[in-house]
Protein backbone atom coordinates (compact mmCIF):
# COMPACT_ATOMS: atom_id res chain seq x y z
CA UNK A 1 0.00 0.00 0.00
CA UNK A 2 1.22 3.31 -1.25
CA UNK A 3 0.89 6.18 1.57
CA UNK A 4 2.44 8.96 0.04
CA UNK A 5 -0.01 11.65 -2.13
CA UNK A 6 0.26 13.57 -4.83
CA UNK A 7 -3.21 14.79 -4.49
CA UNK A 8 -3.37 18.65 -4.60
CA UNK A 9 -3.93 20.57 -1.56
CA UNK A 10 -7.19 22.03 -0.46
CA UNK A 11 -7.42 25.64 -2.12
CA UNK A 12 -6.51 27.28 1.16
CA UNK A 13 -5.09 30.43 2.11
CA UNK A 14 -0.78 30.04 2.38
CA UNK A 15 0.93 31.00 6.01
CA UNK A 16 4.08 31.29 4.85
CA UNK A 17 6.14 30.26 1.56
CA UNK A 18 9.61 29.13 0.06
CA UNK A 19 10.98 30.13 -3.35
CA UNK A 20 13.69 27.86 -4.59
CA UNK A 21 15.37 28.60 -1.65
CA UNK A 22 19.15 27.44 -0.87
CA UNK A 23 21.20 27.69 1.83
CA UNK A 24 25.47 27.06 1.82
CA UNK A 25 27.38 27.13 4.35
CA UNK A 26 31.70 27.17 3.57
CA UNK A 27 33.15 28.06 0.70
CA UNK A 28 35.07 26.52 -2.28
CA UNK A 29 35.41 22.45 -1.81
CA UNK A 30 34.45 23.01 2.25
CA UNK A 31 30.48 24.16 1.08
CA UNK A 32 28.29 22.15 2.39
CA UNK A 33 24.26 22.58 0.57
CA UNK A 34 22.12 22.59 3.47
CA UNK A 35 19.26 23.20 1.83
CA UNK A 36 18.95 22.96 -2.27
CA UNK A 37 16.61 24.93 -4.13
CA UNK A 38 13.94 23.71 -2.04
CA UNK A 39 9.89 25.62 -2.79
CA UNK A 40 7.51 24.74 -0.38
CA UNK A 41 4.22 26.18 1.15
CA UNK A 42 2.82 25.83 4.44
CA UNK A 43 -0.97 26.28 4.63
CA UNK A 44 -2.90 28.42 7.40
CA UNK A 45 -4.68 26.57 10.03
CA UNK A 46 -2.45 23.56 8.89
CA UNK A 47 -0.29 21.36 11.20
CA UNK A 48 3.23 20.86 9.03
CA UNK A 49 5.70 18.65 10.57
CA UNK A 50 9.49 18.14 8.59
CA UNK A 51 10.64 14.82 8.90
CA UNK A 52 14.24 13.68 7.59
CA UNK A 53 18.07 12.05 8.53
CA UNK A 54 20.24 14.10 10.58
CA UNK A 55 21.75 16.53 8.25
CA UNK A 56 19.32 16.64 6.18
CA UNK A 57 18.54 20.35 6.49
CA UNK A 58 15.23 20.43 8.69
CA UNK A 59 16.68 22.97 11.11
CA UNK A 60 17.88 25.03 8.35
CA UNK A 61 14.79 25.27 6.60
CA UNK A 62 13.15 26.24 10.00
CA UNK A 63 16.17 29.13 10.47
CA UNK A 64 14.48 29.94 6.80
CA UNK A 65 11.26 30.17 6.98
CA UNK A 66 11.24 31.94 10.41
CA UNK A 67 13.16 34.77 9.09
CA UNK A 68 16.17 33.84 11.48
CA UNK A 69 18.65 33.46 8.87
CA UNK A 70 19.12 34.83 5.71
CA UNK A 71 19.05 32.51 1.92
CA UNK A 72 22.07 32.16 -0.26
CA UNK A 73 19.50 31.98 -2.96
CA UNK A 74 15.89 31.51 -3.70
CA UNK A 75 12.92 33.63 -1.36
CA UNK A 76 10.67 33.51 1.79
CA UNK A 77 7.00 34.63 1.96
CA UNK A 78 5.62 35.26 4.90
CA UNK A 79 1.94 36.26 3.93
CA UNK A 80 2.71 38.45 1.17
CA UNK A 81 5.88 40.34 2.52
CA UNK A 82 9.30 38.61 0.83
CA UNK A 83 11.95 38.67 3.49
CA UNK A 84 14.58 39.50 1.94
CA UNK A 85 12.96 42.73 1.16
CA UNK A 86 13.15 43.86 4.76
CA UNK A 87 16.45 45.01 6.87
CA UNK A 88 17.68 43.82 9.93
CA UNK A 89 15.17 45.49 12.05
CA UNK A 90 12.53 45.16 10.23
CA UNK A 91 13.13 41.40 10.18
CA UNK A 92 13.37 41.15 14.09
CA UNK A 93 10.14 43.21 13.96
CA UNK A 94 8.05 40.80 12.04
CA UNK A 95 9.75 38.17 14.01
CA UNK A 96 8.46 39.24 17.38
CA UNK A 97 5.05 40.57 15.57
CA UNK A 98 4.40 37.88 13.43
CA UNK A 99 5.93 34.59 14.24
CA UNK A 100 6.05 32.47 17.13
CA UNK A 101 9.03 30.29 18.03
CA UNK A 102 9.29 26.89 20.47
CA UNK A 103 12.65 25.33 20.95
CA UNK A 104 14.23 22.14 22.56
CA UNK A 105 15.41 24.07 25.15
CA UNK A 106 12.49 25.38 26.54
CA UNK A 107 14.72 29.12 27.01
CA UNK A 108 12.23 30.37 30.22
CA UNK A 109 13.35 32.73 32.84
CA UNK A 110 13.72 31.33 35.79
CA UNK A 111 13.25 34.07 38.03
CA UNK A 112 9.60 34.84 36.15
CA UNK A 113 6.08 32.30 37.07
CA UNK A 114 4.75 31.31 34.27
CA UNK A 115 2.69 33.54 33.78
CA UNK A 116 5.16 36.17 33.49
CA UNK A 117 7.12 34.17 31.30
CA UNK A 118 3.90 33.76 29.13
CA UNK A 119 3.41 37.55 28.28
CA UNK A 120 7.12 38.76 28.66
CA UNK A 121 7.35 38.80 24.55
CA UNK A 122 4.57 41.10 24.23
CA UNK A 123 5.85 43.44 27.21
CA UNK A 124 8.57 43.67 26.36
CA UNK A 125 7.20 44.87 22.41
CA UNK A 126 5.31 47.34 24.96
CA UNK A 127 1.80 45.50 23.47
CA UNK A 128 -1.12 44.68 26.04
CA UNK A 129 -2.01 40.69 26.39
CA UNK A 130 -5.29 40.10 24.69
CA UNK A 131 -6.58 38.72 28.11
CA UNK A 132 -9.05 36.72 26.56
CA UNK A 133 -6.55 34.68 24.04
CA UNK A 134 -4.54 34.34 26.15
CA UNK A 135 -7.10 32.80 28.92
CA UNK A 136 -7.67 30.34 26.49
CA UNK A 137 -4.30 29.50 25.30
CA UNK A 138 -3.45 28.55 29.37
CA UNK A 139 -6.93 26.68 29.48
CA UNK A 140 -5.79 25.02 26.30
CA UNK A 141 -2.41 24.13 27.61
CA UNK A 142 -3.68 22.78 30.95
CA UNK A 143 -1.26 25.78 32.79
CA UNK A 144 -4.63 26.87 35.07
CA UNK A 145 -3.12 25.66 38.23
CA UNK A 146 0.72 26.01 37.86
CA UNK A 147 0.53 29.89 36.68
CA UNK A 148 2.21 31.41 40.01
CA UNK A 149 4.87 28.22 39.60
CA UNK A 150 8.52 29.19 38.35
CA UNK A 151 10.00 26.78 35.86
CA UNK A 152 12.24 25.35 38.47
CA UNK A 153 8.89 24.20 40.52
CA UNK A 154 7.52 22.44 37.17
CA UNK A 155 8.30 19.68 35.23
CA UNK A 156 10.24 19.47 31.86
CA UNK A 157 6.86 18.85 30.15
CA UNK A 158 5.05 22.21 31.43
CA UNK A 159 8.22 24.02 31.42
CA UNK A 160 8.05 23.28 27.55
CA UNK A 161 3.86 24.33 27.80
CA UNK A 162 5.12 27.61 29.02
CA UNK A 163 6.97 28.14 26.50
CA UNK A 164 4.28 26.92 23.97
CA UNK A 165 1.96 29.01 25.58
CA UNK A 166 4.54 31.88 25.10
CA UNK A 167 5.03 31.31 21.74
CA UNK A 168 0.88 31.48 20.71
CA UNK A 169 0.73 34.66 23.70
CA UNK A 170 1.26 37.11 20.68
CA UNK A 171 -1.31 35.62 18.54
CA UNK A 172 1.52 35.18 15.85
CA UNK A 173 0.79 33.87 12.18
CA UNK A 174 2.54 30.78 12.52
CA UNK A 175 4.73 28.89 14.64
CA UNK A 176 7.72 27.23 14.16
CA UNK A 177 9.61 24.70 16.56
CA UNK A 178 12.79 22.89 16.02
CA UNK A 179 12.48 19.62 18.20
CA UNK A 180 10.04 20.76 20.62
CA UNK A 181 9.76 17.58 22.56
CA UNK A 182 13.55 16.46 22.07
CA UNK A 183 13.98 17.03 25.62
CA UNK A 184 10.36 15.48 26.98
CA UNK A 185 9.47 11.94 28.31
CA UNK A 186 6.75 10.27 26.17
CA UNK A 187 3.95 11.31 28.22
CA UNK A 188 5.44 15.01 28.66
CA UNK A 189 5.78 14.52 24.52
CA UNK A 190 2.00 13.33 24.56
CA UNK A 191 0.84 16.91 26.53
CA UNK A 192 2.97 19.00 24.25
CA UNK A 193 1.74 17.59 21.08
CA UNK A 194 -2.04 17.38 22.56
CA UNK A 195 -1.66 21.28 22.50
CA UNK A 196 -0.81 22.09 20.00
CA UNK A 197 -2.79 19.65 18.22
CA UNK A 198 -5.28 22.11 19.87
CA UNK A 199 -4.33 24.97 19.00
CA UNK A 200 -4.18 24.02 15.60
CA UNK A 201 -7.70 22.37 15.52
CA UNK A 202 -9.33 24.68 17.71
CA UNK A 203 -7.53 28.28 17.97
CA UNK A 204 -7.02 27.73 14.11
CA UNK A 205 -3.31 28.63 14.56
CA UNK A 206 -0.81 27.28 11.86
CA UNK A 207 2.54 25.63 13.14
CA UNK A 208 5.42 23.64 11.20
CA UNK A 209 7.41 21.57 13.66
CA UNK A 210 10.82 19.78 12.86
CA UNK A 211 10.61 16.17 14.54
CA UNK A 212 12.48 12.96 14.41
CA UNK A 213 9.34 11.09 16.48
CA UNK A 214 6.91 9.36 14.10
CA UNK A 215 4.55 9.40 16.95
CA UNK A 216 5.23 13.12 17.11
CA UNK A 217 4.17 13.42 13.38
CA UNK A 218 1.32 11.71 13.61
CA UNK A 219 -0.19 14.59 15.40
CA UNK A 220 0.56 16.95 12.26
CA UNK A 221 -1.84 17.11 8.92
CA UNK A 222 1.01 17.00 6.60
CA UNK A 223 4.80 15.67 6.93
CA UNK A 224 7.10 16.80 4.43
CA UNK A 225 10.44 14.56 4.12
CA UNK A 226 13.85 16.19 3.41
CA UNK A 227 17.06 14.36 2.37
CA UNK A 228 20.47 15.92 1.21
CA UNK A 229 19.23 19.19 1.27
CA UNK A 230 15.59 18.49 -0.90
CA UNK A 231 12.30 17.73 -0.11
CA UNK A 232 11.78 14.23 -1.41
CA UNK A 233 7.88 13.27 -0.83
CA UNK A 234 5.25 14.39 1.67
CA UNK A 235 2.36 12.87 3.45
CA UNK A 236 -1.09 13.89 4.64
CA UNK A 237 -2.84 12.52 7.73
CA UNK A 238 -0.30 10.17 8.75
CA UNK A 239 0.15 6.84 11.20
CA UNK A 240 3.15 6.91 13.13
CA UNK A 241 3.83 3.24 11.60
CA UNK A 242 3.68 5.03 8.28
CA UNK A 243 5.99 7.61 9.35
CA UNK A 244 8.33 5.08 10.43
CA UNK A 245 8.47 2.95 7.75
CA UNK A 246 8.92 6.04 5.45
CA UNK A 247 11.71 6.89 7.44
CA UNK A 248 13.45 3.11 7.31
CA UNK A 249 12.97 3.95 3.66
CA UNK A 250 14.80 7.01 3.97
CA UNK A 251 17.60 5.59 5.68
CA UNK A 252 17.11 7.88 8.73
N1 LIG B 1 26.27 27.16 10.79
C1 LIG B 1 26.66 26.16 10.01
N2 LIG B 1 27.87 26.12 9.46
C2 LIG B 1 28.26 25.12 8.65
N3 LIG B 1 27.47 24.08 8.30
C3 LIG B 1 26.24 24.05 8.83
C4 LIG B 1 25.76 25.08 9.71
N4 LIG B 1 24.48 24.77 10.07
C5 LIG B 1 24.19 23.62 9.46
N5 LIG B 1 25.23 23.18 8.70
C6 LIG B 1 25.25 21.98 7.87
O1 LIG B 1 24.11 22.00 7.04
C7 LIG B 1 23.50 20.72 6.95
C8 LIG B 1 22.08 20.76 7.43
O2 LIG B 1 22.06 21.07 8.81
P1 LIG B 1 20.71 21.17 9.65
O3 LIG B 1 21.10 21.64 11.02
O4 LIG B 1 19.72 21.95 8.93
O5 LIG B 1 20.24 19.63 9.70
P2 LIG B 1 19.06 18.94 10.49
O6 LIG B 1 18.26 18.19 9.50
O7 LIG B 1 18.35 19.94 11.34
O8 LIG B 1 19.85 17.88 11.40
P3 LIG B 1 19.54 17.34 12.88
O9 LIG B 1 18.44 16.35 12.72
O10 LIG B 1 20.83 16.70 13.28
O11 LIG B 1 19.17 18.50 13.75
C9 LIG B 1 24.40 19.78 7.76
O12 LIG B 1 25.31 19.17 6.88
C10 LIG B 1 25.12 20.71 8.70
O13 LIG B 1 26.37 20.20 9.08
MG1 LIG C 1 18.16 20.21 13.43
Amino acid sequence: MTVTTTRPQAATATAARAEGLSKFYGVDEAAVWALDNVSVGLQEGQFTAIMGPSGSGKSTLLHMLAGLDRPSSGEVFLGDVELSSLNDKQLTMLRRDRIGFIFQSFNLLPTMTAAENIVLPLRIAGRKPDEHWVASIVETVGLSGRLGHRPAQLSGGQQQRVAAARALASKPEIVFADEPTGALDSSSSAELLGFLRNAVTELGQTVVMVTHDPTAASYADRVIFLADGQIVDEMHTPTADQVLDYMKRLGA
